[in-house]
């Protein structure tokens, strides 16, 4: 898929990998580019740094009727959606200690957001025999993390369904990437992914493993084009994917021994 005078979405799209994103979709030649983010995020001033081509607009993703009024203002403002980028994101909770509401927010955000979007949009994608669907999920949905059981869990489900939505509609024209880094230089990771001294950035920060969001963006224009399921920033994450599936009890031995290193436990 080109980019060029297609509308888009683009879920936290007010910072880091999903604003840069959205100006590399400009810059693609995109015909219409929504920030969705959270109001305290400002979506409204990277739009009007994006120009005319990009509206606003702000609320919580992880309620199903703000999705769906977010689908309804890009239709208005743009026209019908050709790509629908599920990116925004939490990184919280760390163990099994946490309350209920903090799974519940990493399952609101990280992975019904992306149902809630698909439930949007997919059935009219499949009438006109084409859409996009690009989930933002991370190396934790395929080779876990150490650290936050509900960003393993949550990410796992994203790329679960980012798989499902290709079996099921990907015959149907309707194209599915998932997007899967380690460490990117955004907010999310230098804040870290808890407070018990262990975070995510500490881990990919070790193993020298953090990208740029403009080039994770630049990754994702290319996997778009050749319309590539698995995008890999880190392309190490392939090594450790394929590791995985070779001999899970020894990727477990590892992870287990990296937790150690990285606590010092
Ligand atoms: N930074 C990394 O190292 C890294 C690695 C792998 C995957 N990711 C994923 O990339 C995506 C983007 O994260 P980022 O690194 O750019 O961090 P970020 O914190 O800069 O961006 C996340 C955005 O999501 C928005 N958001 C959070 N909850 C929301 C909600 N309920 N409704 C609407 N918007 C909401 C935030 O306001 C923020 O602008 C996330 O899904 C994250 O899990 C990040």
């Amino acid at each position: 898929m080109e980019v060029e005078n297609k509308n888009v979405i683009v879920t936290g799209g007010a910072g880091g990998i999903g604003k840069a994103l959205a100006w590399k979709f400009i810059e693609e030649g995109a015909a219409g580019v929504v920030v969705a983010d959270l109001e305290r995020a400002n979506p409204q001033a990277v739009a009007d740094e994006l120009g005319e081509r990009a509206s606003a607009f702000a609320g919580d993703v992880s309620e199903q009727a703000t999705v769906e009024a977010l689908v309804a203002h890009a239709e208005e403002a743009h026209g019908p959606v050709d790509l629908f980028c599920a990116n925004a994101g939490v990184a919280i909770g760390v163990m099994l200690e946490d309350d209920e509401a903090v799974w519940d927010t990493a399952f609101g955000v990280n992975i019904r957001s992306h149902i809630y979007a698909a439930k949007a949009l997919v059935p009219g994608w499949v009438q006109r025999g084409s859409g996009y669907f690009l989930t933002t999920a991370s190396a934790a949905g395929i080779v876990s993390q150490i650290g936050s059981a509900p960003y393993a869990v949550t990410k796992h489900a994203a790329v679960a369904f980012a798989e499902w939505l290709s079996i099921t509609y990907g015959d149907a024209g309707v194209g599915v990437s998932c997007l899967c880094p380690m460490g990117v230089n955004t907010n999310m990771l230098n804040a870290g992914a808890g407070d018990d001294g262990v975070t995510a950035g500490d881990v990919v920060r070790a193993a020298g493993m953090v990208v740029e969001p403009e080039q994770v963006a630049d990754d994702v224009v290319a996997a778009l084009r050749e319309e590539r399921f698995l995008i890999l920033p880190h392309p190490e994450v392939l090594t450790f994917f394929q590791r995985k599936a070779g001999d899970y009890d020894r990727w477990l031995a590892g992870m287990r021994r990296l937790q150690a290193a990285v606590t010092g436990a």
